[in-house]
This record gives structure tokens, C-alpha cells and sequence, in this order.
């Protein structure tokens, strides 16, 4: 990226649409300026002006920190601030942005507390900071504002509570109040629209993640205290039953000390982890390996971290100052040579995080003091990110892509190939989620666990296939969680609707590698003008053309709001017209899915799992009238050669009157798609 341009002191063009504001001295750690992703904003199309007026914000320093004000207009949607469980639009609504594993009240406490908002008006705003900041989103008013106020309220006497407290008029501002920091930067991201100001963000932050295509199939993750010929025995067993797996996740008991960790192998449980390794690398699957960063003195980094680590321990482990480059080199080095270079695929970085809502606080707290001259709160808002590139350096080093886990995450994070998750298990809250990362650089996975009931488990079976990683999380689960519901057909039926839909969520993650389009967003990404959207967080998009209406648990129906435009019954292709709201009939074995209209969704006949010589039979499916088109993704699916063109496009293109055509951007020397008959 180039030099930032000074446009008036105070201001500075950073990129195409994206300004700085500096306001007082900001802190010498921040998201930005220990950043570790190498923007991609030189082809962003330029914009003449910031999105507002800059002088309208205010800013002042108090004995608690610094003050920010930020202009609202009384009609703006606001959205965004990381992964929000508990709500979707967020004007009229304060939320301190602290890292937390057990976000169970709305307050802004979150796994991926993102200081990133967007606007329906059509911009972003980055405030660069990992204080835990309050953001006060039309909330509140000045003084100032005292007539008009009392003008605009007149109340009637309320008759309850939920009456009497609701927001009656957001305030024309959004104040950001921000702990100890005695200044600031602000980043505005230009739009036009939300969508393309949230595609801005992306790419200032990298471009979104391209997974490897294996990632995109379906995970198990064993039970925690499985053994190597339980793994092994669970791997042919899940190939017998036609269940499409690619991935094998092994839980804290692969390790010879967990809680906290040695990173190494357990002798007792896996005494030939390569073996392990190349057994079910023959069955077709990868091996992903859970850890946290926590360090035991049995494990072989422990005496050379020891100088780089912070003052207090969480899980009696030591806690690495990832913002130190040697603490993040001997972390990185010790896994790539003894696993990643052994053939694991990817990692589960787990408690990243923090709580101090549970009893046992088992992460540093606050007043730690790492070498790098950061303190508790700024670590625990960057170490989940930290921790997520070095292990993503080492992967680069090996040339291989990976898809992996996190359970913390912050700004700047669309370009790390991470799946957030949680303890939590809320349906409700899990589908938010998925509506909502979007908004932030985020991806989430609603995971699979245990189950109250078939309907239960297949409810959350269909939500977690059509999320970005489709997985089973039985690390407390003996056998499979289908066995004892009896559903394992309808489970099948939905990994294979995965398998279906995996080249379309593949190119749909290639376009959020290229333009920052996020492959899962809210309706009012696309939408941002349709009031009847602003709400929705239970409805959601997936790449181009699919909008996805989630069925919870216990439910046989439900009502679906299709925005305007025609969309078609991805089951049975009835078309109807957008801009009203539907009621769909749900039985069990139904997730209501419609396709836009003007689409050829490339669909796949399911594979078991996916490999390097994985060709894909793809039907081309039109949800049209007069015209349709579609999109594929092709590149090798594990490397990083599509970073440097060895990639292409391929249009698929139907018309009512002429023959359909297919064209790639560029020859390939391999296949990765053979077409049938188009339907
Ligand atoms: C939790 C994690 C679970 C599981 C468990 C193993 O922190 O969220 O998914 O991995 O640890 O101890």
C-alpha cells in the first residue's frame, strides 16, 4: 500500500474510498499498526470524497481515555461490531466490544468483538483500537439537544415495562467511548452501498479467505479421549455408512499434557501419528488438531518461550506475547516441523478467548504485562488473531493452504482461513451468527453437537451444511450423535446437499478472495434500501443467487421474506415473486432454499470427500426465463498458485432461444468440472 496522502492535517487518504481521521495520539498498539495482512486496495475503483462530512466528528480526551462522536442520520441501519449472538440491527443499541467466550447477554461481549460498524447509508467505520470500547449507537443525547428532545418524545404513559423502556427516537449520533487511549485513529470506508463498503473493509484487510476445497466438505470431531485405532475405527466406519466426511478433527486428548498444552503427541493414545496420519489420509481425510496457546512444561517450545511470555498464566500455562516476532516464530516453527510438515492439515485454536463470567477464570487477566509492552486487554483483543497467523505463516511456508478453527477473532481478519465457534448452543443465537458475520471480515460455524431429539439434531445438521464449515463436534459425544436419534438418512441427505452445493460455495469464496463479497451475508447487505429487511436476522445469503431460510428445531413451517426480484423453490422450482413475505411448509426432511432468478446453479453429484484429483460432475441447473448465468471457480484447490493466475472463471450461460455455452477465462492443465446434461 502506498504512502497515506495527507489531505488537511488530520486527514489522510489511506486507499481508493478509505480515509484516516487521527485524532490526538493515538496508541502505539492497535489493530492496524501491529497488523500482520497485507492490504489488496490498489484496484479499488476511486472515490471523490469521504462518505461524510469528517469535520463532524468529535473527539476529546478525559481522564478515563478519549471520546468520540460520529454523525447519524435519523433513518441509518448500523450493523456489524464483530460476531453479535444476540442482535442483529444494532442502531439504538450500546455494546462494549470486549473479547469473551461467553457472550450470554447482549452487551457486546463476543468471541470476535469487531470496532468495525457499517451503515445503510452507504459507509464503514474502523476505530482502530483494542481498548474494550463502548460504542453508543444513537443512544444518547447532549444537552444540546434538550428542547428538541422533549419536543420530539412526547410520551404516552406506558402500561409495561418492555413499553416503557423502548427507544423511542435514536439520537443523531454515535459516540464511542474508549478507555485509556488519549487518542485515536478513525477509518471511513466509502461504499456506495453497505455492501461495497463492507467488500472496502475486506480487502483493506487483506481480501477474503480462499479454503482449501477439502475444507469445504463435511468435518467429525472425535471424541476428546479417542484413541488411534477409535479414530481409525470411526473413519471406515463413517465411509460404510455413505456419510460424506473429509475432515477428522482430534480433540484435546492427542496431546501427551492438555490443559495446557505440550504439542505432542500422546504415546499412550497415538504412540504413530504418522501412521494415523496416513491411514486416514488413504481413507480420503484430513487431520485437524485441536490446542490452545497455553504453555506445559513438557512441551518442547516451553524453555524457549519462556523469556517471550506475560506475567500472569491462564490454564496454569504460560501465555506467549504473540505480538513479539520470537515468540510467534518458535510457536510456528516447533508446528510445521513436527506436524504440519508431517501431513496435519489444520489446527482448532481453541480458548483464544476469554471469561470472567464462569467461576474458574481461566485466561490472563487484564493486568498481565507482556514483554512486547502490551497489557491484558489489548492482548486478549489481538491474541486470537496473532495466533491465527503464525500458524497460517506456517502453512504458507509449506505451500499448503489450510482450513481451520478459532474460537477468538478481531479486525482485519477476512483474509485468515478460520472458522469461529463457541460453547455456547443456542439455535436461535447460532443462526444469528451466520447472518451476522458477515458484516465484520468473520466466518462462523453454528457446530453440531449434542442433541435433544431427531428433530433437534437434523434442524441443526441443515443449519451447519449451509454454513461456512459443515461440522460435527462430538469431542463429548462417544459415537455418533445420529445413532442414538436414529436420523442418520437425514443426516446423509444433508452432507449431501453439501456435496451438491460445494463447487457453488467454492467459487463463492473465491469472489470473497477477489472483490471481499462475503460468501455468508444478512439480506441488507444486497438490500440495503428494503426497510422489511432491516430485521431479518434469521434469513441469509450464500454466494450469488442462494437465500437460505433456516428451519429452528420444533418448527413445521415458516414465513420468508424474499427481497424484490424473482426467486425459485431450490426443491421443487415454483417461482414467486420478491417483495413479499411467504409461509413455506417445513417438514423434517426440508430446508426452504430459493434461487434467484437468471441463475445456472452448478450443481455437483455428491462425492464421499474431496481430493487433488477430485472432478466434479456438474449439471447446470437454470432458475430462469428469458436468461440465466453462473459462475465456477477452478484452481488446483491446495496451493497458493491461483494467488499468481493459475486459476480461471468459468461462465455458464443459458438463454431461452440458443444453445447454453460455457466459457473459462483461461486453459488450465488439469479439469476440475465435467458437465452433464444441463437442466
Ligand atoms: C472447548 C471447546 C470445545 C472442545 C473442548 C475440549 O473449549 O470449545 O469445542 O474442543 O474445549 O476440551
Amino acid at each position: 500500500m502506498s504512502e497515506p496522502k495527507t489531505i488537511t492535517p488530520g486527514l489522510s487518504e489511506i486507499a481508493a474510498g478509505i480515509w484516516r481521521v487521527r485524532l490526538g495520539e493515538p496508541e502505539a498498539i492497535t489493530p492496524v499498526s501491529v497488523r500482520q495482512s497485507v492490504p489488496r486496495v490498489a484496484e479499488l475503483p476511486a472515490v471523490g470524497r469521504p462518505p461524510f462530512d469528517w469535520e463532524q466528528i468529535e473527539f476529546r480526551t478525559a481522564a478515563r481515555g478519549c471520546v468520540v462522536t460520529l454523525p447519524l442520520g435519523r433513518d441509518e441501519g448500523l450493523y456489524g461490531l464483530g460476531l453479535q449472538l444476540k442482535s442483529h440491527l444494532q442502531t439504538g443499541k450500546k455494546k462494549t466490544l470486549r473479547t469473551n467466550s461467553d457472550p450470554i447477554a447482549d452487551t457486546g461481549d463476543s468471541h470476535a468483538p469487531v470496532p468495525f460498524y457499517v451503515s445503510t447509508a452507504g459507509y464503514g467505520v474502523l476505530v482502530d483500537t483494542c481498548r474494550y470500547a463502548s460504542f453508543y449507537l444513537g443512544t444518547h443525547s447532549g444537552v444540546d439537544q434538550w428542547e428538541a428532545r422533549a419536543q420530539e418524545k412526547q410520551r404516552a404513559i406506558a402500561e409495561g415495562t418492555e413499553d416503557l423502556y423502548k427507544l423511542r427516537a435514536i439520537s443523531g449520533r454515535v459516540v464511542v467511548d474508549i478507555p485509556v487511549a488519549r487518542g485515536v485513529d478513525i477509518y471511513l470506508f466509502a461504499g456506495p452501498t453497505l455492501g461495497q463498503a463492507v467488500q472496502r473493509y475486506n480487502l483493506f484487510s487483506g481480501g477474503g479467505c480462499l479454503p482449501p476445497l477439502w475444507g469445504l466438505g463435511g468435518w467429525y470431531r472425535c471424541h476428546g479421549k479417542s484413541t488411534a485405532a477409535e479414530v481409525v475405527a470411526l473413519a471406515e466406519r463413517l465411509r460404510r455408512d455413505q456419510l460424506p466426511f473429509d475432515v477428522l478433527g482430534l480433540e484435546p486428548g492427542w496431546h501427551s499434557h492438555s490443559y495446557p498444552c505440550s504439542f505432542r503427541w500422546s504415546a499412550e493414545r497415538f504412540s504413530d501419528p504418522d501412521a494415523l496420519i496416513a491411514s486416514t489420509r488413504a481413507l480420503g481425510y484430513r487431520l485437524n488438531l485441536w490446542e490452545h496457546a497455553f504453555v506445559h512444561p513438557a512441551a518442547p517450545i516451553a524453555a524457549a518461550l519462556r523469556p517471550h511470555c506475560g506475567t500472569e498464566m491462564a490454564f496454569d500455562g504460560l501465555v506467549p506475547d504473540l505480538l513479539t516476532p520470537e515468540a510467534q516464530r518458535i510457536f510456528a516453527e516447533h508446528h510445521e516441523q513436527t506436524l504440519i510438515a508431517r501431513g496435519v492439515a489444520g489446527f482448532k485454536l481453541d480458548e483464544c478467548d476469554h471469561s470472567d463470567f464462569i467461576g474458574y477464570a481461566w485466561s490472563f487477566p487484564e493486568w498481565t504485562q507482556f514483554p512486547s509492552g502490551a497489557d491484558g486487554e489489548q492482548m486478549h483483543s489481538l491474541f486470537g488473531i496473532r495466533y491465527q497467523h503464525l500458524m497460517d505463516s506456517a502453512f504458507r511456508r509449506q505451500g499448503r493452504r489450510h482450513y481451520s478453527e478459532v474460537r477468538a477473532s478481531h479486525a482485519l481478519a477476512a483474509g485468515l482461513p478460520y472458522v469461529l465457534y463457541s460453547d455456547l448452543y443456542d439455535f436461535r443465537d447460532f443462526l444469528r451468527g451466520l447472518v451476522n458475520c458477515g458484516f465484520s471480515g468473520l466466518l462462523w460455524c453454528p457446530e453440531v453437537r449434542h442433541a435433544v431429539s431427531a428433530d433437534d439434531l437434523v434442524r441443526r445438521m441443515q443449519a451447519v451444511v449451509l454454513s461456512p464449515q459443515a461440522l460435527v463436534n462430538a469431542w463429548y459425544i462417544q459415537n455418533p450423535p445420529w445413532e442414538d436419534a436414529a436420523a442418520t438418512d437425514l443426516i446423509r441427505q444433508a452432507l449431501q446437499l453439501r456435496m451438491r452445493l460445494l463447487p457453488y460455495l467454492y467459487t463463492a469464496f473465491a469472489r470473497y478472495w477477489q472483490t471481499g463479497r462475503p460468501p455468508f451475508r444478512a439480506l441488507v447487505m444486497d438490500y440495503p434500501a428494503d426497510h422489511a429487511v432491516r430485521e431479518i436476522d434469521d434469513q441469509y445469503l450464500i454466494g450469488d443467487a442462494l437465500l437460505a431460510a433456516l428451519v429452528a428445531p420444533g418448527q413445521s413451517e415458516r414465513t420468508v421474506y424474499l427481497p424484490c426480484g424473482g426467486w425459485y423453490d431450490f426443491h421443487t422450482g415454483q417461482r414467486h415473486e420478491g417483495g413479499q413475505r411467504l409461509t413455506v411448509p417445513a417438514p423434517l426432511a426440508h430446508i426452504p432454499l430459493f434461487v434467484r432468478e437468471g441463475t445456472v446453479l452448478p450443481l455437483a453429484t455428491p462425492v464421499q470427500h474431496v481430493n487433488a484429483a477430485t472432478v466434479f460432475q456438474i449439471t447446470p441447473t437454470v432458475f430462469g426465463q428469458g436468461e440465466a448465468t453462473g459462475m465456477l471457480f477452478e484452481d488446483d484447490g491446495e496451493t497458493f498458485a491461483y494467488e499468481t493466475g493459475e486459476c480461471a472463471w468459468i461462465q455458464l450461460r443459458w438463454t431461452r432461444t440458443a444453445a447454453p455455452e460455457i466459457t473459462r477465462s483461461k486453459e488450465l492443465p488439469f479439469r476440475r468440472y465435467e458437465f452433464r446434461q444441463w437442466r
